[in-house]
């Protein structure tokens, strides 16, 4: 059987057509406006037709960064994107004639990763996705957990300081204001700002244009305030992944979304800190903390295994 499964992205929408070896046949990637829903349907219904043209799909499955219902249709509300009360799959299956389920993009790609990635043969994952905000996806025993409400597993929003920076959600202090690859620019430019002779490299390199990938460069070329950063940035996973382990004792964490392509500056330090913080230490198995392996397609082979088992 042949599902589609969409990635709705800040920037663009990833789609592939996946078999039922969560292998992608073909697929196919667009810009989009993510911060104008009209346009977002419309994107994913042409990538849907596109990919669909001379085959038999069953279904699509979405994964789109907010919260969404229980009845895996509406996106209620997304944190970093323009999206409120919108329904998504009334408006995607109304242009598509395909049955459409909506999913958590971070819940799809746990999902992805748990089937086919680097959680195959676990019973308890906790995938953690680092992008502009911070995704979580749980899967127990073979099942997604998605709450009473279907919004479970938001652990970008979990308070890690009071009174810390505001947070795309209305709060203040998130975890995803300290952990994410927002967080590292914003954290990379306070320092630079403050000891700016720490940041020569940052600072030289990027004309006064700090962002994530400039930040990640300077590090590898040994820049002070990146490096803090990055140091930064380990030290606030590996106590989040603590704080998530005194909860929910998973055998492994999956770390996933585009951070972990610079993972090599931060997972080490982010193991360390885990281990050290984590509650009981010394007396109890640690769970692993690997890296996601399906990276980009995982939210596509996720959200499109997630249609076939709707
Ligand atoms: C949103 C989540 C989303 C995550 C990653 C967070 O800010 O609240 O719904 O999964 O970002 O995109
Ligand atoms: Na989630
Ligand atoms: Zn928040």
């Amino acid at each position: 059987m042949l599902t589609i499964g969409v990635d709705i992205g800040g920037t663009k929408v990833a789609a592939g057509v996946v078999d039922d070896d969560g292998e992608i046949v073909e697929h196919t990637l667009r810009p989009t406006a993510a911060d104008r829903p009209e346009v977002v349907a419309e994107t994913v219904a042409d990538v849907v037709r596109e990919l669909a043209k001379g085959r038999q799909v069953e279904a699509v499955g979405v994964g789109a960064a907010g919260f969404v219902d229980e009845t895996r249709s509406m996106v209620r509300f997304a944190p970093n994107l323009a999206w409120r009360e919108e329904p998504l799959q009334k408006k995607i299956s109304g242009l598509v004639g395909l049955p459409v389920v909506i999913e958590n993009d971070a819940n799809a790609m746990a999902w992805g990763e748990t089937r086919f990635g680097a959680g195959r043969g676990q019973s308890h994952v906790v995938c953690i996705t680092l992008g502009t905000g911070i995704g979580g996806g749980l899967v127990f025993d073979g099942a997604l957990y998605r709450g009473r409400w279907g919004m479970g597993a938001e652990l970008g929003h979990m308070q890690v300081l009071p009174g810390g920076r505001p947070c795309g959600c209305g709060n203040i202090g998130c975890w995803e204001q300290y952990a994410s690859g927002q967080a590292l620019v914003k954290e990379a430019r306070q320092i630079a700002e403050a000891e700016p002779e720490r940041a020569g490299i940052l600072l030289g390199m990027a004309g006064g244009k700090i962002e994530g990938e400039e930040v990640t460069e300077a590090a590898r070329q040994g820049d002070e305030a990146s490096l803090a950063a990055f140091r930064n940035l380990a030290d606030w996973l590996g106590q989040g992944m603590a704080d998530l382990a005194a909860v929910l004792d998973p055998g492994c964490f999956i770390v996933g979304g585009g951070v972990s392509r610079a993972a090599d500056l931060f997972i080490d330090r982010a193991r360390e800190t885990f281990a050290e913080r984590l509650t009981g230490h010394g007396h109890r198995p640690l769970a692993e903390v690997k890296l996601a392996e399906l990276g980009a397609a995982a939210g596509v082979v996720g959200a499109a295994d997630l249609a076939r088992r709707r």
